[in-house]
């Protein structure tokens, strides 16, 4: 990015009946915290899970969007991140996120929607199935991921708020709360937080954009967004805001964190494109981690990441060296 700085589970794991048993945990998690979870107060998290009658979770309800390459170990995916709230380093959000408080929580959704309101995480929660999927992740630096998100159609949750005929983008905002996030206090940040992103209304409609709010069958960690950050797996990482309090409907393209730090590098659409370089350096491959300095493990960049077939369609007639 512009700032220049810096498994101990097989696919095997991912079974539905383990994905069931999981997401027992991972709703007790979000409930009463990934710490209850640690000392094992399930009984309070099944007796929770009762009272939300959640629906089942099936593995992946998304017509096969779901990769089967290697997954990226659990350890890499939550020790190796971009969370510029908690610092500039890839290790700093494992090091400083864990002070964030994440329950309660909620989410405001405001704007061109009939039911706008803030709504608790856990009633989101209980209108909406989870589902396990393995995506792609392709972060603009040049590295990738395979990721088991747990999540749900952001499709779902917008339509549960009835957005109005003049809804045409969807803006997304991080929390903003510099006393546990110390990258928002620092002296060095060039970002204008809280970060922003935004989609086009029906790529926010598209099936394959998710919200995740676990990985790996586990309650996200706070690293990695927790509790609600959106995959958007055709676009570069930066896309993927993490800890969402409000979702804004809005007529007018809005405006987003990295496009206004630097328009010439980081553009709206941000679909991951091999034909498209970032102006200081080559977009044509990419390290899908782990690796080490013997083992690259480059491989070439796919047009869309590879999803080109689901969603090539919502940019037809556009040119996509203008509209990077
Ligand atoms: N969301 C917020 N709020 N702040 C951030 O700094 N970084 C983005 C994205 N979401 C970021 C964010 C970038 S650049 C990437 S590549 C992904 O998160 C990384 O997600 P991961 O750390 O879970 O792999």
């Amino acid at each position: 990015m512009l700032i220049k700085n810096k498994a101990d589970f097989s696919s095997a794991d991912i079974t539905p009946e383990s994905i069931y048993l999981r997401r027992r945990e991972f709703i007790g998690a979000s409930l009463i915290g990934s710490a209850a979870l640690m000392t094992g107060t399930n009984a309070r998290a099944d007796a929770e899970l009762a009272r939300l009658n959640f629906k089942k979770t099936t593995r992946d309800t998304s017509g096969g969007f779901s990769t089967d390459e290697a997954l990226t170990p659990y350890d890499d995916v939550k020790r190796y991140n971009n969370f510029y709230e908690f610092g500039m380093d890839k290790g700093d959000p494992e090091k400083y996120a864990g002070g964030l408080t994440t329950m309660p929580w909620s989410v405001a959704m405001e704007g061109e929607i009939a039911k706008p309101g803030n709504y608790p995480l856990e009633d989101i929660l209980s209108w909406v199935d989870l589902e396990e999927r393995i995506y792609r992740l392709r972060c603009v630096e040049a590295w990738s991921m395979v990721i088991p998100w747990v999540g749900f159609s952001l499709a779902a949750l917008i339509k549960k708020v009835q957005p109005t005929s003049k809804a045409n983008y969807v803006q997304f905002v991080t929390l903003e709360r510099p006393a546990e996030m110390p990258g928002q206090r620092s002296r060095f940040s060039t970002i204008d937080w809280p970060y922003v992103e935004g989609l086009r209304m029906d790529e926010a409609m598209h099936p394959l954009t998710l919200l995740a709010v676990g990985v790996y069958g586990r309650v996200l960690p706070n690293q990695n967004g927790a509790p609600l950050r959106l995959v958007v797996p055709w676009k570069y990482g930066f896309k993927s805001i993490k800890s969402i309090v409000k979702i804004r409907f809005l007529e007018k393209q809005p405006p987003t964190t990295w496009q206004q730090l630097a328009p010439s590098e980081y553009g709206f659409y941000a679909n991951v494109n091999p034909q498209v370089d970032h102006p200081r350096w080559s977009q044509k491959s990419e390290r899908r981690l782990p690796t080490t300095l013997f083992s690259p493990n480059r491989i070439p960049t796919q047009r869309f990441n590879g999803y080109a077939e689901q969603v090539a369609g919502l940019y037809k007639g556009m040119d996509l060296s203008r509209y990077y």
